[in-house]
């Protein structure tokens, strides 16, 4: 399963990019407004491009499958490898279908359901956007749907890729992995918090001592 970072935040981005272990970022309007309200949303996509040579998931705002195709064509005018991310409305199906017809890809975002996520793999999703957190919140074992529509793309060999979405702790990403996602996108926070262990950092310590103790006695 590969990881991405959930953000438009340029400084985390390049933090986490330098790590060498994500490959894609997404963004979503929420996440540009969160950044600046005001911001200047193309010169942020095309810094974020720069940043990372990978995978940029770039959402619509559009909710007319024209308005949408038009956003589209923006979009991929800014750099032509762009993700186009729409969402999981009747119009956006009706988008998805069209720029699948064109190649561009396109990742369908705010799904719910395994028959969200069917509709949008039968319209040539690239991706499917399935939000954790979000069901979570409204006491809906977001793994139990994961596992659930793990189980219909293995039955069903469907060729859109699984990305899980609304990830709020690293139990999501295990929970993802284990589900068969094939990409989880992830907040800086929780990404970080992800690497972590105390007894790695107990590890580290006692390492440095010894070694430290070791150069010490040499002198
Ligand atoms: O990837 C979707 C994500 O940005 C939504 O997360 O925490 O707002 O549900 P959240």
């Amino acid at each position: 399963m590969e990881l991405y970072l959930d953000t438009a935040n340029i400084e985390h981005i390049k933090e986490v990019a330098a790590l060498g272990f994500i490959s894609g970022v997404t963004t979503n309007p929420s996440l540009l407004a969160k950044e600046d309200p005001k911001i200047d949303i193309k010169k942020r996509i095309l810094e974020i491009h720069q940043l990372v040579g990978g995978h940029l998931s770039v959402e619509v705002n559009s909710l007319d499958t024209n308005g949408m195709l038009k956003e589209a064509d923006e979009i991929i005018s800014w750099f032509p490898e762009a993700t186009i991310k729409i969402p999981m409305i009747p119009a956006g199906l009706a988008a998805t279908k069209e720029l699948y017809k064109k190649d561009i890809p396109t990742n369908v975002t705010l799904i719910f359901s395994p028959t969200q996520a069917l509709a949008a793999a039968n319209a040539g999703a690239t991706y499917v956007s399935v939000f954790m957190g979000r069901l979570d919140d409204i006491a809906v074992d977001s793994y139990a749907v994961l596992n659930e529509i793990g189980e219909i793309w293995e039955k069903q060999c469907l060729d859109s890729s699984i990305i899980a979405a609304s990830i709020r702790h690293p139990l999501h990403i295990i929970q993802a992995a284990k589900a068969g996602a094939d990409i989880s996108t992830v907040p800086y926070k929780v990404l970080m918090q992800s690497l972590q262990h105390p007894l790695t950092d107990k590890g580290v310590d006692a390492f440095v001592a010894d070694y430290q103790k070791m150069m010490s006695m040499k002198k």
